[in-house]
């Protein structure tokens, strides 16, 4: 692929592991465009070692919103750009519950507008694609049995999966209204490397080494499907290779958790790197003690689990990392990285924390 991808929200969890995937791990030879407002979940030093390696030949940062058409014309004009992947999103379902007007503004009318431009400058033309990343979370929550298909009709319960069920619903009618060549991904969980602490691994991780109570929703038996970011940055490379247009693929893990699994797993890989005996700040006690049960948050969906049939059989896509091996990696870059993510992040995190009762 010798092309110019833009990609928006390339500064947040994801999208930075997309884009440092595709310059480290598949041949493309092509330039990519971050377009990324820098919220408070992005951060372009998420990315400071690409930009010093590939920048500005093969790698431009642009610091802009994906709801301003003028601006986002202007780069596909500019940059002759004629892939895009929508990572752009507000994307924290507690923050959607407490103010949902963004999730409004950015999930819905954002994605309009790039979808709008794309098919302002792609008139007639094969040769591009429009990939919208979205979320499992469209499906609404399942019982105790059953998994999600592509055709599993839409049933979002927060204000963030709702928002993200129009976009998904409107790069579908682009395809189908205007041919614009559109594919879709539906993805689980992810976790990995750059994730805002908000997000309950790199949050219950950060805890845990400071010794700090883990807040576990409920009675910590929430369920959702695990995958390394790794794993969801080549099914993504895989749909933009070989995806059929108009259609949509689910990504999954096969890796179903409820919560205190998942913590109970972290804490056996972050045993293995950083022993609780040995943390000082956990004055003699293990991880697991940390953990500390809050009410539970509205609306909360019992239970995720996706079928990736589809992606396998035609894509032949499977998933690598297997769920210990990706919290180990996940554990030692954050053991590595946590104090500069706290330096950045933490403030602003901790007071909402406390505004909106998680933290008391
Ligand atoms: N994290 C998951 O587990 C998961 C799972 C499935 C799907 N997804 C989807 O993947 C995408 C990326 O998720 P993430 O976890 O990396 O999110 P994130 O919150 O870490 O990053 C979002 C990025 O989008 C940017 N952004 C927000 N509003 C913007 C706007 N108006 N214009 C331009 N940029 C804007 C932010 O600055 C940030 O860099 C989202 O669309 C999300 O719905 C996430």
């Amino acid at each position: 692929m010798t092309k110019t991808m833009l990609v928006t929200g390339g500064a947040g969890f994801i999208g930075s592991n997309f884009i440092r995937f595709v310059f480290e791990k598949t041949g493309f030879k092509g330039r990519i465009v971050n377009f990324d407002k820098l919220t408070y979940a992005g951060l372009r030093g998420n990315l400071s070692d690409i930009e010093r390696r590939f920048g500005p030949k093969r790698y431009v940062f642009i610091k802009g919103d994906i709801c301003n058409f003028k601006k986002v014309n202007a780069v596909i004009r500019k940059y002759d750009v004629s892939v895009i992947v929508n990572f752009a999103a507000e994307t924290h379902v507690d923050r959607s519950i407490h103010g949902p007007r963004e999730f409004i503004e950015t999930n819905i009318t954002g994605a309009f507008n790039l979808l709008e431009c794309a098919r302002a400058n792609w008139k007639n033309r094969k040769d591009v694609r429009f990939h919208h990343i979205s979320t499992d979370e469209v499906f609404g929550s399942l019982g105790k049995t059953g998994r999600f298909m592509e055709t599993t009709p839409y049933d979002p319960r927060s204000p963030y999966s709702a928002a993200k069920a129009s976009s998904d619903h409107l790069a579908r009618a682009y395809f189908h209204t205007y041919g614009l060549p559109v594919t879709i991904s539906n993805c689980s969980n992810n976790y990995g490397p750059y994730q805002h602490p908000e997000k309950l691994i790199p949050l219950a991780l950060l805890k845990a080494v400071d010794g700090e109570p883990i807040p576990v929703y409920g009675d910590g038996g929430n369920t959702r499907d695990w995958l390394f970011v790794e794993d969801h940055c080549r099914a993504i490379w895989v749909i933009l290779r070989r995806g059929r247009p108009g259609e949509t693929y689910n990504v999954g893990g096969n890796c179903e958790k409820r919560n205190l699994e998942t913590l109970r797993a972290l804490f056996r890989a972050l045993e293995k790197l950083k022993p609780s005996v040995k943390n000082q700040m956990l004055k003699g006690c293990r991880y697991e003690e940390l953990i500390t049960f809050v009410k539970d948050r509205a609306g909360h969906d019992r239970r995720y689990a996706i079928d990736s049939g589809k992606i396998k059989r035609e894509l032949g896509w499977k998933p690598r990392f297997g769920f210990s091996e990706g919290l180990e990696a996940t554990v030692a870059w954050y053991l590595a990285h946590g104090s500069r993510l706290k330096k950045t992040v933490a403030a602003s995190y901790r007071a909402w924390l406390k505004k909106n009762y998680i933290l008391r």
